[in-house]
């Protein structure tokens, strides 16, 4: 089957009917565009899992608080088919903001998942994860998949959109897929992800210090070393490397809440400005507790 591209919720609806009465299961990947491989991916995993995959592409205004951050967000549709296309993508939605908010943003019915919403990501970006989990909400209705797949990149967007399913009982499956890293020598360990074409060749060879310093921060607690004197140093080390730091901090997986004595599966998030781009990144790691 190669791949078809739909822009109504009629059509979308239609195709996934048809799978769904040949008794086909539906995976579904709702992305922004400007595809790479960390989202092939996610699609990879929809193909080993489901029958049919369906992919999203829709650059999401209501889940962005800078309006020229929304503006000059790459756009990429011919090169994204193609990407879906060699990776086995049946159908892409990709609708205009009509069809997707027919009522107009400002009026949309808004969907906001307390608590985890709150701070990290959605302290510096007020209002975001509403507009994630909105959006989010109202595909997983559109497309009605049995399956959806999320990148652990984005780690608390995941945690959010997990604790909403749960609360909303919604009936679709959420999956996690480890984060894409580049294996180019240049760039090693570093995220892929779309913000990546904002830096600079010189800012490009510096960016994957990020994640060396998550990897640092994980082998020196679970060495036993001080939480807050260990992200104090990395912190420092990451602005002495030119990086502003928005946050870098350490959590519990399951809720993103502080570290407690009993907690054994953790997670170090940072979220930092690289000339213009703001990266993000995380390292899930276990905390074996039996020797304190
Ligand atoms: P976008 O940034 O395009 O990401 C789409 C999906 O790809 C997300 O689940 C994200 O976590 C995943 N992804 C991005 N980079 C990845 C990497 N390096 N490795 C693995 N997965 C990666 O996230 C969004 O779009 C939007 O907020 C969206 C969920 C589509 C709602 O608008």
């Amino acid at each position: 089957m190669s791949l078809l591209t739909v822009s109504t919720v009629a059509e979308l609806r239609e195709f996934v009917q048809q799978a769904k009465f040949k008794g086909l299961s539906v995976g579904f990947v709702p992305t922004m565009g400007n595809l790479h491989a960390g989202h092939m991916s996610l699609i990879k995993h929809a193909k080993k899992h489901c029958d049919v995959v369906v992919a999203s592409i829709f650059v999401n205004p209501l889940q962005f608080n800078d309006e020229s951050d929304l503006t000059s967000y790459p756009r990429t549709l011919e090169q994204d088919q193609a990407l879906l296309t060699d990776n086995g993508c049946h159908l892409l939605f990709a609708p205009t903001v009509a069809e997707m908010y027919p009522n107009g943003q400002e009026s949309q019915t808004l969907v906001s998942v307390p608590d985890i919403s709150i701070g990290l990501c959605g302290g510096s970006r007020p209002g975001h994860f509403d507009g994630v989990a909105t959006v989010v909400s109202k595909l997983f209705n559109m497309v009605q998949a049995d399956k959806a797949f999320f990148g652990e990149k984005d780690f608390q967007q995941l945690a959010v959109i997990r604790k909403m399913v749960q609360d909303m009982c919604i009936p679709i499956e959420i999956m996690g897929v480890a984060t894409e890293r580049s294996s180019d020598n240049d760039t090693a360990g570093l995220a892929l992800s779309s913000r990546n074409g904002y830096l600079s060749p010189e800012e490009l060879t510096r960016a994957p210090v990020l994640y060396a310093t998550l990897k640092e921060v994980a082998a020196a607690i679970q060495q036993g070393n001080d939480t807050l004197s260990t992200l104090e140093n990395a912190q420092a080390r990451l602005t002495q490397k030119g990086f502003k730091v928005d946050y870098l901090t350490l959590c519990r997986q399951s809720d993103l809440k502080p570290v407690t004595a009993d907690d054994t599966q953790l997670v170090v998030l940072v979220a930092a400005f690289l000339g213009k781009a703001r990266l993000i990144d995380n390292l899930p790691f276990p905390l074996n507790r039996t020797n304190d």
